[in-house]
């Protein structure tokens, strides 16, 4: 499927590549109808300047839009979209900005996209911003939600909810062991009837569209790698368990997962582990050769080390297995895409 790419991807896995360039020319090259997710994070319309670069605010939109087309030509049919977006204030003033619910309107408004339902993750472990709104003038409450919009290609995108049922509350588990003493069946105001089927153990509850994650998840060996290699972490990594609940909820396995801003490629680690195919893109080579120590493990320093230049030097690397301990090294001098490449990574798609 991408014979018709220009390059061989900097690392290739078992499931996967990641590729170093811009995904509007990559996702151009991609036949239509192939992808089932697209879960992604783009760099955001922050008014402070991040490390990875913004647009400016104004033309933000519009950018996002023309990979936003791409991206509906790309899905199957009941294939998902599922966009992170931080909010903002405009510059200078306690208000917001509105860029992200323009992004939704745009898209389905003019992509053809459908809102399949709107969600927030909440991050309770946000440092409160911006500072002289929220620190200083003490006018603002923090800002600790992003909106994520779950777009779908069709009205009925591949869904299914119980893949990513939450734990039961205490007082639902003591409902579930004793039906008969706890409720006395009753009909709520809601009109909900609080009967016998409120007490049947499905294995967990269905989860609410606000996700409470926290971003400070250890990161496995990402962050002791790159301190290993004296380079820093990405700066604007999203949790493994938000693209997780997405890629359980609207795939299955074998089907192929899309990051078209790649970053430090939580997506794909976590795809990989969830036997998805996947496929990321991320402009910056050093984001790219970073994100290798995702599939990585303490043990060989000089392996890793070896690994991490060799993507900065443009060689192919192949990880044929998670475990590093078994890991087996392959690189290839190459800006050209390897008939080995073509051999290995065909089932990608
Ligand atoms: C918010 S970060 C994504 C972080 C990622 N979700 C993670 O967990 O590491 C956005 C990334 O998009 C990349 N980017 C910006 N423009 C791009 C483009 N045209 N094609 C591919 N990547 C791009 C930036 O370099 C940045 O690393």
């Amino acid at each position: 499927m991408y014979s018709d790419f220009d390059r061989s991807p900097a690392y290739s896995t078992a499931k996967g590549a990641m590729f170093c360039g811009d995904s509007i020319e990559l996702l151009a090259k991609l036949p239509d109808n192939s992808i089932s997710l697209v879960m992604t994070s783009p760099p955001f319309a922050l008014l402070r300047k991040k490390e990875y670069g913004n647009e400016d605010q104004h033309e933000y939109v519009d950018w996002l839009a023309k990979f936003a087309a791409l991206v509906f030509q790309k899905l199957k049919p009941d294939g998902s979209f599922v966009l992170d977006l931080g909010g903002a204030y405009q510059k200078g003033v306690p208000t917001r900005s509105l860029y992200n619910f323009r992004i939704l309107l745009k898209f389905c408004d003019e992509i053809g996209f459908y809102l399949a339902e709107d969600f927030y993750w909440y991050n309770p472990s946000k440092l409160p911003s911006p500072i002289e709104w929220v620190n200083k003038r003490k006018m603002r409450a923090k800002d600790s939600v992003n909106t994520v919009w779950w777009f779908s290609k069709t009205e009925w995108p591949k869904s299914d909810v119980t893949k990513v049922l939450t734990e039961y509350s205490p007082r639902m588990k003591k409902l579930l062991e004793a039906p008969d003493e706890f409720y006395t069946p009753a009909k709520r105001p809601s009109g909900h009837d609080i009967s016998t089927g409120f007490s049947k153990d499905n294995g967990g509850a269905i989860p609410s569209n606000l996700l409470q994650i926290p971003n400070s998840e250890s990161n496995g060996f990402y962050l002791s790698g790159c301190k290993m290699l004296g380079i820093k972490g990405h700066p604007a990594r999203f949790p493994a368990k938000l693209p997780e609940f997405f890629i359980k909820m609207l795939t299955e396995q074998g089907d192929l997962v899309v990051d078209i801003f790649g970053g430090s490629n939580t997506t794909g680690f976590v795809a990989e582990g969830l036997d998805r195919k996947w496929l990321s893109i991320e402009l910056d080579i050093n984001y790219v050769a970073a994100s290798v120590l995702r599939f990585m493990s303490c043990n060989h320093d000089d392996d890793i080390k070896k690994i991490y230049e060799d993507i900065l030097n443009k060689k192919h690397v192949s990880i044929d297995k998670l475990d590093s301990q078994k890991i087996t090294i392959n690189t290839k001098k190459t800006r050209k895409k390897s008939p080995s490449l073509n051999n290995q990574t065909a089932s990608i798609f």
